[in-house]
């Protein structure tokens, strides 16, 4: 049985020297949480980092005025790191918004949402609740977006929404084809690049692409690799044409100071990014290898989520474990014998597989 301790992780320290120590995961103050453990939302487990959280307890001492001057320094932080404008850039409270109010602001009853399945459903809901219609494409074999089809699936969508790495899968969908969607849709639909979990992988990111193209948008999330999910913090990456229209629904509903201030520590940390990434990356691959050899066929994830295919309703499986205070899942509609699982701290995964083990002869 593959075992994640605290030795293999220093000794991955060791093996990059570029990461440095690696046990500052596990000396990092631990997150507040119950006795279960939660793998259900793809949340980090380290939580902010440290000096995210002294950044953070500056903003409480902020929090008396409105937080537009942190508001655009963290957007400049951003902008200058990834060659844009800072005009290019609306900080929102949480990616999540900026979804649904692109939604809002480019679809109707009549113009659509083109989508994967299975993939991250808020584009779904949210062109539900206006009566949109929603055209939901198969994932490829290789689990990327199915691009051919999803242009062919509707002349003129509002909306053509990706996900990269897609969540649930954690796939990848290669940059080419992207770049293809982009080049081939019709004009006027708004194609939306969510790269919540991109920098858990090696691809590159589309954010840059933004200054040339007046029909993108990239979403960005604080909640995933920089821990900072409960802060509520996320960015809509595009021209200003675009970003005036989401801001018609939500655009001065800002995050709190703290969060903004967090944000920028976090983005100001160059080893975050590579060091959570090289941690995520060893546990992932240390479970679903642990999986592999149990039988189980698991998606090639690259981010901090994978599936299973458990071979039965993957809602029996979460209720087993869960019995064993194991919170994993959830189901997508499409696959229904597939169970997501968020990628844990090494201890967590070690729970996780006992769990799992206790399962295996029900499996
Ligand atoms: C693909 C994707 N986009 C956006 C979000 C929402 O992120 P936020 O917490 O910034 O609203 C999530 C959260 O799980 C997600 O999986």
């Amino acid at each position: 049985m593959v075992n994640v301790s605290r030795r293999s992780l220093i000794a991955l320290g060791a093996a990059l020297p570029l990461l440095g120590r690696l046990d500052w995961a596990l000396a990092s103050p631990p997150v507040p949480t119950s006795d279960k453990v939660l793998l259900n939302y793809n949340e980090s487990p380290y939580g902010p980092s440290p000096a995210a959280r002294a950044a953070m307890q500056l903003g409480v001492g902020a929090s008396g005025r409105y937080p537009y001057k942190d508001l655009y320094a963290l957007a400049e932080v951003f902008a200058n790191q990834h060659g844009i404008l800072d005009e290019h850039v609306m900080v929102c409270a949480g990616s999540m918004a900026a979804l649904r109010y692109a939604v809002l602001a480019f679809t109707s009853e009549t113009r659509g949402v083109v989508m994967a399945t299975p993939s991250y459903e808020v584009p779904r809901q949210a062109a539900e609740a206006r009566k949109a219609p929603v055209h939901e494409v198969p994932l490829t074999a290789d689990h990327a977006h199915d691009i051919p089809g999803m242009l062919a699936a509707d002349p003129k969508p509002g909306v053509i929404y990706l996900c990269n790495p897609n969540n649930p899968t954690g796939t990848l969908t290669p940059t080419k084809a992207i770049e293809h969607a982009l080049a081939s849709k019709p004009k006027g639909s708004i194609l939306v690049v969510d790269e919540a979990y991109i920098d858990f992988c090696d691809a590159p990111s589309c954010v840059s692409w933004v200054k040339d193209h007046d029909d993108l948008l990239v979403l960005r999330t604080f909640s995933k690799i920089y821990g900072m999910a409960g802060a509520r913090l996320g960015l809509a990456l595009g021209q200003p044409v675009l970003l005036e229209q989401l801001e018609a629904f939500g655009g001065h509903n800002v995050p709190a100071a703290s969060s903004l201030l967090g944000g920028r520590a976090s983005l100001e940390e160059p080893s975050l990014v590579p060091e959570r990434k090289a941690l995520n990356t060893l546990v992932r691959d240390e479970t679903v290898a642990w999986l592999k050899a149990r039988g189980f066929t698991c998606t090639a994830s690259h981010s901090n989520c994978f599936m299973i295919d458990v071979g039965r309703p993957a809602e029996q499986v979460i209720e087993r474990l869960s019995a064993q205070n194991v919170m994993i899942g959830r189901v997508f509609s499409t696959w229904p014998n597939w169970v997501r699982v968020t990628v844990g701290n090494a201890g967590e995964m070690q729970r996780f597989r006992e769990a799992f083990a206790a399962q295996v002869s029900f499996l």
